[in-house]
C-alpha cells in the first residue's frame, strides 16, 4: 500500500490551523446596511417580502443607526419613501425631502463614526416609478434625467451625505453628478457608482420596501441585460473615467463572475450589492427549516468577498455584525 505524498488535510486539522491559513475573511468592516425611511408614518412598517426589514420612521432610523454604530458597521445607505410623488420626483432634491431630513439627523447623531451613503435615483420619488424623467412618448429621457441627478446629489451632499450612489444607469450620470457636486463646492463628496447594474428579477422585494415598482414597462432600457458580461467592464470603465471613486456590481451572488472581472480590470474599490431577492430567499428557506440561515448568510458573503468585492451592501448587515461580535 502506498501513502499519499500530498496531504492538504494537514492544514484542516484544528480550528486554529484553519483560521491561520484562511485567505478570505468577512468582517464587520465589509458591511454596509441598506435602510428605508418613510415620510409621514408614526410606527415602523414591516416589509412582508423581506422578513426583519422595516420602513423606518425618522426616530426608529436613528435608533437603528445607533445600534449599527455600536456594532462597528462602518456605513449605511439610505432609501427614502416620500409621501408625495410626481412626474419629476420633486421630493428627491427638496431640502425638506425625507432623505435630506434623515441625513441631517444622522449626521448630527453619529458625526463621522459612520459613512452616510445616499442612493441617488428617482424611482422612489416619481409617480410613474421609473428611474428618470419621461419624454412625452413615455421613454426615460437620459439627458433630462442627468440634470435631476446632479441636483439630487447636491441636495444630499448639502444635507450631510459622505457618499452619493447613483443607481439609475443613465449614460453620463457619474460625470454629471461630479460636475454638479464640484460646482457647488462639494469636492470631497464620494461617488459610489452602481456601474454594472443588471435588470434583475431579484429586486422584487426591494420594490415593495421602497414602493417604487414601475407603473408600466420595466427597466430593461436602462439596466444591463443579464446575458452580457463584457459590457460590464465597458460600463465600469466609463464610470471610472467619469470620476467614480468606487464602483459596484449588482446583484452579487448571481453575478460573481462579473465581480471577478471588474476586480481584475480596475484598481478602484469594488462594492457588491447582495440584493433584496438574495436576502429574501435565505429568509424564506430558513423559515421553512430548510437551511441554517446564519451559516448560509455567511457563506453567501464569503463567496462575494472571494470573488473580489471589497465591501458588501446587505440587508444581513446587522445580524451578521451581531453574529461576528458573539
Ligand atoms: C433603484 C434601486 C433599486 C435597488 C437599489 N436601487 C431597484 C431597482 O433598480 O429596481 C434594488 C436593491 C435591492 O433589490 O435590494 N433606485
Amino acid at each position: 500500500m502506498s501513502f499519499p505524498q500530498q496531504r492538504p488535510r494537514r492544514l484542516r486539522r484544528t480550528p486554529a490551523l484553519r483560521r491561520l491559513v484562511a485567505d478570505t475573511r468577512v468582517t464587520v468592516d465589509d458591511l454596509v446596511a441598506p435602510l428605508f425611511v418613510k415620510e409621514g408614518i408614526a410606527e415602523p412598517e414591516p416589509v412582508p417580502s423581506m422578513p426583519g426589514v422595516v420602513q423606518h420612521t425618522l426616530d426608529t432610523l436613528r435608533k437603528e443607526v445607533d445600534g449599527l454604530t455600536a456594532l462597528g458597521v462602518p456605513a449605511v445607505v439610505l432609501f427614502g419613501v416620500p409621501s408625495a410623488k410626481d412626474a419629476r420626483g420633486s421630493q428627491a432634491d427638496a431640502p425638506g425631502g425625507i432623505v435630506q431630513e434623515a441625513l441631517r439627523c444622522l449626521r448630527d447623531d453619529v458625526g463621522d463614526a459612520v459613512v452616510l451613503v445616499a442612493d441617488t435615483c428617482l424611482d422612489e420619488f416619481t409617480d410613474h416609478g421609473h428611474c428618470g424623467v419621461l419624454t412625452s412618448g413615455g421613454e426615460v429621457d437620459n439627458d433630462a434625467t442627468l440634470e435631476r441627478y446632479a441636483s439630487i446629489a447636491v441636495a444630499q451632499a448639502a444635507a450631510g451625505a459622505d457618499v452619493v450612489a447613483p443607481s439609475g444607469m443613465m449614460d453620463g450620470q457619474v460625470a454629471a453628478i461630479r460636475s454638479g457636486l464640484d460646482a457647488a463646492g462639494f469636492v470631497d463628496t464620494v461617488i459610489l457608482a452602481y456601474s454594472a447594474k443588471y435588470a434583475s428579477a431579484l429586486y422584487g422585494p426591494f420594490r415593495d420596501a421602497a414602493e417604487c415598482a414601475p407603473r408600466s414597462g420595466d427597466r430593461r432600457s436602462y439596466q444591463m441585460a443579464t446575458d452580457r458580461v463584457r459590457e460590464a467592464v465597458a460600463e465600469t470603465a466609463l464610470d471610472v473615467d467619469e470620476g467614480a471613486d468606487i464602483v459596484m456590481v449588482k446583484p452579487a451572488l448571481a453575478y460573481l463572475d462579473v465581480i471577478a472581472e471588474v476586480r481584475a480590470a480596475f484598481d478602484v474599490p469594488v462594492a457588491a450589492y447582495h440584493v433584496s431577492g438574495e436576502y429574501s430567499m435565505i429568509k424564506a428557506a430558513t423559515a421553512n427549516g430548510w437551511i441554517d440561515g446564519e451559516a448560509v448568510a455567511l457563506e453567501h458573503l464569503m463567496a462575494i468577498k472571494r470573488a473580489g468585492a471589497d465591501f458588501i451592501l446587505t440587508y444581513l448587515a446587522r445580524e451578521v455584525a451581531e453574529g461576528l461580535a458573539r
